[in-house]
């Protein structure tokens, strides 16, 4: 594939007319990360008019000017500051400090070392007799009956969100609108939304304190709002932002993660040999498939990156993805390799909105593979994985496997 690069003058940002939604590059977008990346520091993306940044070494220092840098243009492609957004701003990732911090602050008391403590063994047990169950079948798909299964479980029993037959098919179908909502306004976008539409009752009344389970963490954001620690009009619109951020991208890393042990015997040798690589494991498939590909920046005055000149208030499309396979920062960077060490990946973001539910992810992803490497002695593709398309989330949509029991 060629990708065309017109350059500009001298220290403007070369233009580049390639289509990160269109469905071929969803499907293997790693040609045009190189494109990207080979284009300079920051290229300009005509179709959709903003700038665009690929290489690993320019993003990191990006995500951590959050004050040149700021969030609140939103996450996503369209400008939510301008009038006609589908949406309210998230009250945490499209802040920007002290707001932000305020909000994080309380967060992260709430999202205790000791809180997750209490979970741990619940998800440990959950994720093993999920696990067991399925071995006996000896064929499941790990999307379905594994990662997407265990974690829409799971994650909204820890927020204490109430359990109902349409719960799961719901979450996931507010995850894809979110993700699809970050990208253009194109025909995936409305799709989603006009589907999504259907269910536009039942999300607003989820996010009330009503729909909170006692114990939950989702509870104790709205008693965080009674103690005056932060806005009641943020409460609802906090739990909004866990609801959309915390199932799919974990789903997503642990069905990648499988997928990587299964067609890889070597690898998947390796973490039976030694458990505790599965850290590593959910690290590398994160690192690897990056579930959120990309974050957006909005430029607070004229910037120069790397000798090229941004001007003030231009957003920004960070290639998360592209990040992680940079071939300037990883070795043989397609590669999954349980010996390698992941520290840098930007699966995660960096900086003061690196994601505040990362213990929580690591937590479900350590449990479904230490399950798996416990109970399973032999794990193999029972059949070509297919891949969901969304505007912003990478995905699985299905990964056939076959188990036998160890
Ligand atoms: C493997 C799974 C996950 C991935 C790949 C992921 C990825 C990310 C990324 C890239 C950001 C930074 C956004 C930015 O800089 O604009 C972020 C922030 C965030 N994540 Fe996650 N996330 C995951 C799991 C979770 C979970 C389980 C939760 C909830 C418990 C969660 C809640 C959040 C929240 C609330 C933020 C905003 C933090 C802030 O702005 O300070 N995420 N996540």
């Amino acid at each position: 594939m060629t990708h065309p690069v017109m350059q500009q003058g001298r220290g403007t940002a070369p233009v580049l007319d390639v289509d990160p939604y269109d469905d071929a590059v969803l499907e293997q977008p790693h040609a045009m990360y190189a494109a990207v990346r080979e284009a300079g520091p920051v290229a300009y993306l005509s179709r959709y008019g903003v700038h665009v940044m690929g290489r690993h070494r320019d993003i990191m220092p990006v995500l951590k000017d959050w004050e040149t840098y700021s969030s609140t243009g939103g996450s996503g492609l369209g400008d939510i500051r301008k009038p006609g957004a589908w949406r309210p701003g998230s009250p945490i990732v499209e802040v920007d400090p002290p707001r932000h911090t305020q909000v994080r602050t309380v967060l992260q008391r709430i999202l205790s070392p000791g809180l997750l403590r209490q979970w741990r063994e619940g998800f440990e047990k959950a994720a093993d007799e999920l696990v067991q169950r399925l071995v006996e079948r000896g064929e499941f798909d790990g999307v379905d009956d594994l990662s997407e299964a265990y974690v829409s479980q799971t994650f909204p029993d820890a927020l204490g969100l109430k359990d109902s037959p349409e719960r799961r098919r719901n979450l996931f179908l507010l995850g894809e609108l979110n993700f699809d909502g970050q990208g253009p306004r194109n025909a995936r976008f409305e799709a989603t939304q006009k589907r999504a539409d259907e269910i536009w009752d039942w999300y607003l009344d989820s996010m009330k304190r009503e729909a909170m389970v006692p114990g939950g963490f989702g509870e104790k954001i709205f008693q965080a709002a009674d103690a005056g620690e932060i806005d009641h009009e943020t409460a609802p619109l906090l739990v909004r932002s866990f609801l959309r951020g915390g199932l799919d991208s974990t789903t997503s890393t642990i069905s990648a993660a499988l997928w990587y042990l299964a067609k890889d015997p070597a690898q998947w040798r390796a973490l039976k040999a030694d458990p505790s690589k599965v850290r590593t494991a959910f690290d590398e498939a994160m690192r690897l498939e990056t579930p959120i590909q990309n974050v957006c920046r909005q430029t607070m005055r004229e910037v120069e990156i790397d000798g090229v000149t941004v001007p003030d208030d231009s957003k920004i499309l960070i290639l998360l993805g592209s990040a992680n396979r940079d071939p300037d920062q990883w070795e043989r960077p397609d590669e999954f390799d349980l010996t390698r060490s992941t520290f840098g990946h930007l699966a995660l973001g960096t900086g003061v909105h690196m994601c505040i539910g990362q213990m929580v992810a690591r937590m479900e992803g350590e449990a479904v593979l230490k399950a798996v490497t416990s109970r399973v002695a032999s794990l193999e593709l029972a059949g070509e994985p297919t891949r969901a398309l969304n505007n912003n989330l990478r995905s699985l949509k299905t990964l056939p496997l076959k188990a036998t029991a160890a």
